[in-house]
């Protein structure tokens, strides 16, 4: 447990904007940010961060609340978890943290198991990497010759695994951490026989750390070409290593990749650590995999840009064209650098130092269209067949750019590069279009899209009932207003408490738990504002806050813009909005009440039941009556 007041220290110096910035890339919109949905695929920002509120709301997914909930719902942690990573970003000490002792393991979810197998693996491997006779001998001095300083070892963690069949599944097991968690892990296997043996041995290691600097998988290099086995050998997909979401590099590189506004992409392992040590930190390598567009997506949270840093030879160039197609296909940026022959990104930087590579790289660096005309054009001389497949194969990928304008210039340059009329590569773009997705359908589908937004928006407003919407409207009011005075004696939560008596218990059972959690509050003589319900713990309750701070309507643009709907500002007339809100909810509590009433009435038989509802019913209706005239509405029969 973390204590209460260390949690509220975080909540008070954690900033939203400066969190959630390490995560996407934020631009400024009015008084607060926006970005392209981290939980979705989407082309238009919805996600919007509010510094002043402390609070971000995502419109395309519909998730909301305050850093906690970020944290949670980003990286699938749990609350604990998220005030950790807060603590550990701004320096706040959490006192009493235990060492992990083999029943905590047992209780903790598998996830969270994973994590500590993990985090024990890389602190064996490094152990054995610099503290064993034969990690030195063999591990270490294989990084110094590779030209590893020893503060970029332990920058990424490096390690090594002796030769012996069990070393680390042995020490592990006697730490009393369960077989299944390192089976799991893919550290441990168990052969046929029965006899349990380490994934990794004399091989050199090298940890995978997720976003946030967690270890979640491994790589393991041969140390010569004669050993047995691939030349790196790489940690099984797992619940928390998804290969197609995780870069190499991703957390030492991202907050330079969005400095710099651009990210390298490179093949390899070594090529990240040997940039990162000459200074070049925006290196990110795809892990384990080629490529994916969920890679390609991570690295959209930073930056547009990216250029391709792949080896020279045609495994490479393959790779590389293949890269080209899946960046612009999410709509952003190319460019690519071809090494001399014979080298990577990690051998060329050893060979001639960060600067003159940077250097190289500036010189070097060509758009997709030079690069893949001279690829596969630059050599054939004249040879028009080969001109018309370069040319149909820059086309095709030019065709992949969602965005139109950007589409037409690209189109434009390879004219002029392949010397033929726009025409002819407008033509081809036509064709590969269609072929892509015929015109018209394609229209039909994003007007289809469109039709479901507006439709799917649509419901969830009419799908909550008039009570529900009724009940929201007050906690609205009293979560935005509840400390501000209502009378002179009292507060707007007080006032709404007093009229909403407990009889009145809310139909929503979030609303009633935030409302009855408001009395609690209040009757103990405590501070109630909006900021308790935006930092409380529970993500339900401070989602529903977010919701209810930001301006609802606020970031369905296009919804509104179809609708011409402008937007009212209800904040500065609040108590008698407050007013209002009690007294619709009231006769609206009072029709239900007749209409259950009527329902009764049908159904009775005896006479004497009949009358007492019949008085019933004349009381329910001069309530309703006395309700209406007391707001001016028209809904008297
Ligand atoms: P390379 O064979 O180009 O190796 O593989 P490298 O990165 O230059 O490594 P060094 O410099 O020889 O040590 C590029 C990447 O492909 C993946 C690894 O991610 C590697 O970094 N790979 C390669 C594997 O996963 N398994 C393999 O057996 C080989
Ligand atoms: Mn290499």
């Amino acid at each position: 447990m973390i204590p209460k007041h260390i949690v509220d220290e975080i909540m008070a110096t954690a900033r939203i904007e400066e969190v959630i910035g390490d995560f996407v890339a934020l631009k400024k919109s009015g008084s607060d940010l926006k970005a392209l949905s981290p939980f979705s695929q989407e082309k238009t920002p919805s996600f919007y961060v509010s510094p002043n509120k402390q609070i971000f709301k995502d419109f395309s997914s519909g998730k909301g609340g305050n850093v906690v909930t970020f944290l949670m719902e980003h990286e699938q942690i749990n609350y604990p978890e998220a005030l950790r990573f807060l603590a550990k970003k701004y320096g706040i000490t959490i006192p009493e943290e235990k060492e992990v002792t083999p029943e905590e393991i047992q209780e903790a979810n598998e996830k969270e198991s994973l994590y500590i197998v993990l985090q024990y693996a890389h602190d064996f491997y490094r152990d054995q990497l610099e503290n064993t006779e034969e990690g030195k001998a063999i591990g270490k001095s294989y990084f110094l010759e590779r030209g590893f300083r020893n503060e970029t070892i332990e920058k990424f963690g490096l390690g090594f695994s002796q030769a012996q069949w069990d070393a680390f599944s042995a020490d592990a097991l006697a730490k009393g951490f369960k077989s299944e968690f390192l089976e799991i892990a893919g550290l441990s296997k168990v052969n046929e026989a029965g006899k349990r043996y380490d994934m990794f041995r004399n091989r050199v290691i090298f940890p995978i750390h997720n976003l946030v600097g967690k270890v979640v998988a491994f790589a393991g290099r041969q140390l010569s070409k004669e050993d047995k086995g691939p030349k790196y050998l790489n940690s099984p997909e797992t619940p928390v290593y998804h290969k197609s979401d995780i870069l190499y590099g991703m957390f030492f590189a991202k907050n330079m990749i969005r400095m710099k506004d651009k990210c390298f992409l490179v093949e390899g392992y070594t090529d990240v650590i040997t940039l990162n040590q000459s200074g070049i930190e925006n290196v990110v390598a795809s892990s384990g995999t080629s490529l994916t567009e969920g890679q390609i997506r991570q690295i959209r949270r930073f930056t547009p840009n990216i250029t391709v840093l792949y080896d020279g030879d045609p495994a490479g160039l393959k790779a590389s064209q293949r890269g080209i197609d899946l960046i612009l296909a999410q709509g952003m940026n190319v460019r690519l650098v071809i090494f001399p022959d014979g080298e990577d990104p990690d051998s060329y930087c050893q060979k001639v130092g960060g600067q003159e590579f940077e250097a190289y790289i500036e010189e070097h660096e060509q758009d997709f269209i030079l690069f893949k005309s001279q690829l596969l054009f630059g050599e054939s001389g004249k040879d028009p067949l080969k001109k018309a497949e370069a040319i149909k194969s820059i086309v095709a990928s030019i065709a992949l750019i969602p965005d139109p304008v950007t589409r037409t210039v690209f189109a434009q340059e390879c004219a002029k590069i392949m010397e033929v009329p726009e025409q002819v590569i407008a033509a081809e773009l036509g064709k590969s279009r269609r072929k892509e997705l015929d015109e018209s359908t394609r229209k039909n589908l994003e007007a289809a899209q469109i039709a479901e937004q507006i439709a799917a928006e649509e419901e969830v407003v009419s799908h909550l009932t008039e009570t529900d919407k009724q009940e929201q409207q007050i906690l609205k009011l009293l979560i935005r207003h509840a400390s501000d005075a209502y009378d002179e004696e009292r507060s707007v939560a007080r006032f709404v408490l007093d009229e909403i008596d407990e009889g009145m218990d809310f139909r929503n059972p979030l609303y009633q738990r935030i409302l009855a959690e408001a009395r609690e509050v209040i009757d103990k003589g405590e501070a109630l504002d909006a900021s308790y319900f935006v930092q409380h713990p529970d993500p339900q309750v401070n989602g529903f806050a977010a919701d209810v701070l930001q301006d609802r309507y606020r970031a369905s643009d296009r919804w509104r813009e179809i609708h011409e709907i402008s937007l009212i500002h209800e904040d500065e007339n609040f108590k008698p909005d407050v007013f209002s809100a009690i007294l619709h909810y009231k006769i609206r509590r009072v029709e239900t009440a007749i209409e259950a009433n009527q329902e009764e009435l049908k159904d009775a038989s005896e006479d004497e039941a009949i009358d007492l509802l019949m008085q019933k019913q004349l009381y329910l209706i001069g309530l309703r009556k006395a309700l209406s005239e007391l707001i001016g509405a028209t809904i008297i029969k």
